[in-house]
């Protein structure tokens, strides 16, 4: 197994860190265009390595492509991170042809790896690499919903004093602060639905910090978070290196399923070593069918935003 990690920022290093304590491969690349910085990134988790105890190798790589060469995934983080008060949508101008280029290039030297999209507007740059490398579908993973149902389980967490390993709750949607749909009809206590413990407000609260999770950290940090987006790209990245067929939200092509066409959305699927294998549909109520078909209407009129670049 080889895994490349595309954009030694932060979100980069951090799943670059969590896939080499996992030992998810062999070898693991770390690419940036900043002059030195992967590298340096890439030596001091080596560094880690007689402290921590894994035999995984990692070496950085200045915009070398080759060094990635026969990648059997590849998580892409490039681009620029939101500044507080911005939206990840206002990203797209410089974003898209960011991720399409690294796309392409990455594509040249390992033809078949599984993409794992991190850069936002993640939904939209999903599409974009999906349309403009028309590789199979299901080769092609935008890791949202999985980073917003984690921070759904601390929020739910926080509320009722309990483990957030013990907590079943998904977000589905797009991964934006208006798009996300947490779906607490649905989250369960180990299997006690979490609606017998909380009130109406309650639950409010949750959906809404949940929503505005991202935010909320840009504005304290002053810039993107990266804890639990690395983690999140790497537990995808393991799904996928050690067959799991785990169940998470991630933003995948939807083809008639949840009442959408033609668009990259966050919807349950079962991860395993092809990538995402297959679409889980869930019962949704009439508020959260409508909510869901709003939050493509969002997506959708930011793909467009694609053409007009
Ligand atoms: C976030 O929500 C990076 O979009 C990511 O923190």
């Amino acid at each position: 197994m080889k895994i490349t990690v595309v954009g030694a920022g932060a979100v980069g290093a951090t799943c670059a860190d969590n896939i080499v304590r996992k030992e998810l491969a062999h070898e693991v690349v770390l690419l940036d265009i900043k002059e030195g910085l992967s590298e340096g990134k890439a030596q001091d988790m080596m560094q880690t390595a007689a402290l921590l105890g894994f035999d995984t190798r990692i070496t950085g790589s200045t915009n070398d492509y080759a060094k990635t060469a026969n990648s059997d995934v590849v998580v892409i983080t490039s681009g620029l991170p939101r500044k507080p008060g911005m939206t990840r949508e206002e990203l797209i101008g410089t974003n898209a042809g960011i991720v399409k280029g690294v796309v392409e290039n990455i594509l040249k030297h390992s033809p078949n790896a599984i993409l794992l999209i991190i850069s936002n507007p993640m939904d939209t740059m999903t599409y974009l690499a999906l349309t403009s490398s028309k590789l199979p579908k299901n080769r092609i993973i935008g890791m949202g919903g999985a980073l917003d149902s984690a921070r759904f389980r601390y929020q739910l967490s926080q509320h009722l004093g309990c483990s957030p390993a013990d907590l079943n709750a998904i977000v589905i949607g797009g991964h934006g602060d208006t798009t996300m749909i947490p779906l607490i009809s649905k989250a369960t206590w180990n299997s006690i639905p979490v609606t017998n413990f909380l009130s109406e407000e309650q639950q409010k609260q949750i959906v809404n910090d949940t929503m505005v999770g991202g935010a909320t950290l840009t504005k304290l940090i002053g810039t993107s978070a990266w804890y639990a987006p690395g983690a999140a790209g790497a537990a995808l990245v393991e799904a996928i290196v050690r067959d799991e067929k785990k169940l998470f939200t991630c933003c995948v092509y939807v083809d008639g399923e949840y009442g959408q066409k033609d668009i990259c959305m966050g919807v349950p699927v079962v991860i395993g070593k092809n990538g995402w294998e297959k679409i889980v549909e869930v019962e949704l109520d009439e508020k959260e069918k409508a909510a869901f078909a709003k939050s493509a209407d969002a997506v959708r009129s930011m793909n467009d935003v694609l053409k007009t670049l």
